[in-house]
């Protein structure tokens, strides 16, 4: 079958950084779904993926983490899905990816696909709307009813790439109000029409600018972006007994005591956690896509592809990767069709 992937990490202009490969076609055992891929969105996960493999390897990696496609085989042990579904899913890092015509994956962390979205648009969602669903429902333990939020703030750092359009959409549908942060008019732009009532720029400190707003605190950080650097801003922004949560780490040299003077919480959200060491609430992972999957059928939450680029192949998905690496996207960029 078609793949992309790549033997070592080389800068993406190389020809070789990426490259079209043919390998061999797996078969679905226990619990895992052959999926015939049509679609995979790029994630920044995907490029440091890519440029942490310093050393050449044997056997090419397939990276891809976002797909969309038609189950064509099931495992034994499979009860979820039946071959012809249609199904999306964000998949494993410890296993191979999806940018190959076909792929493994644990049916508990698949959902069947919206039928509203065509295969691009459905691809774009998985990866970014698990991380905005298990940050914001879960580890900062934010209430789906919007009653329950009347009057609560929270702020969304990074709200214009990937997982802010997600997390924007998300919170103010639960009846949050909304403070993106964006640093560009175009991002500005977007992070308002995807559901950040206000705005604040990622390039200054962020209280001043949230008191000229009125909210001198907020209840909840959703931090999406450079934690080490805003962590300053971060500290003095949460309410006493506020909660972050942040989707990448930190290093341990970052000051926690204000945070013990405010008994706020700080927690992180990793979405490969469950798929990774095989959780015993793995199956959650299908759970929130379902659930993804009527709010998108419902209208409610939108596709958040910017970009797409035709066929799947070696030649576009560097053309993504070279874009990812900016650190400027908006949304998401999609790769369709073998
Ligand atoms: N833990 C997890 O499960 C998980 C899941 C997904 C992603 N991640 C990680 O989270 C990060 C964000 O992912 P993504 O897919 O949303 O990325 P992305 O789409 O590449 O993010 C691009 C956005 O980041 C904004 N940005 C750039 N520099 C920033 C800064 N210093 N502070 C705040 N925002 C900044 C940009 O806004 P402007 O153009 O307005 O500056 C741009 O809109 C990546 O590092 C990714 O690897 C973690």
């Amino acid at each position: 079958m078609k793949a992309v992937g790549f033997y070592r990490s080389l800068p993406i202009e190389h020809e070789e950084s990426l490259i079209d490969l043919e390998i061999e076609k797996p078969t679905p055992t226990g619990r895992d779904l052959l999926v015939q891929v049509k679609a995979v969105s790029v994630n920044p996960t995907d490029v440091k993926a890519r440029v942490a493999r310093k050393q050449a390897e044997e056997t090419p990696q397939i990276l891809g983490r976002d797909v969309a496609g038609i189950v064509a085989e099931v495992g034994s042990e499979c009860s979820l899905f039946r071959p012809g579904d249609e199904v999306y899913y964000a998949g494993s890092n410890v296993r191979p990816g999806g940018n190959s015509e076909f792929h493994l994956v644990d049916e508990r962390i698949v959902g069947h696909k919206p039928e509203s979205l065509d295969f691009a648009r459905a691809a774009a969602l998985p990866l970014t709307s698990l991380t905005s669903m298990e940050g914001l429902f879960e580890r900062l333990g934010i209430s789906r009813n919007p009653a329950v939020n009347q009057g609560k703030t929270i702020l969304i750092i990074g709200a214009a790439g990937g997982v802010g359009s997600i997390a924007t959409q998300l919170a103010d549908l639960v009846g949050l109000t909304v403070i993106g942060t964006a640093s560009r008019p175009e991002t500005i732009q977007w992070a308002r029409e995807h559901g950040a009532t206000h705005t604040i720029s990622h390039t200054q400190a962020f209280v001043p600018q949230l008191k000229v707003l009125g909210f001198p605190t907020v209840d909840y950080i959703f931090c999406l972006s450079d934690p080490e650097r805003h962590w300053d801003s971060i500290v003095e922004a949460i309410v006493p007994q506020g909660k972050i949560c942040s989707i990448l780490p930190l290093n341990p040299s970052a000051k926690l005591d204000t945070l013990f003077y405010k008994s706020a919480t700080l927690s992180w959200e990793l979405m490969y956690t469950r798929p990774m060491f095989q959780t015993p609430d793995m199956i959650e992972q299908h759970n929130l896509l379902e659930d993804l999957t009527q709010l998108v059928d419902a209208g409610k939450v939108k596709t958040t592809l910017t970009e797409l680029l035709e066929p799947i192949n070696a030649a576009n998905l560097r053309k993504a990767h070279a874009k990812i690496e900016s650190g400027q996207t908006i949304g998401k960029i999609v790769l369709a069709n073998f």
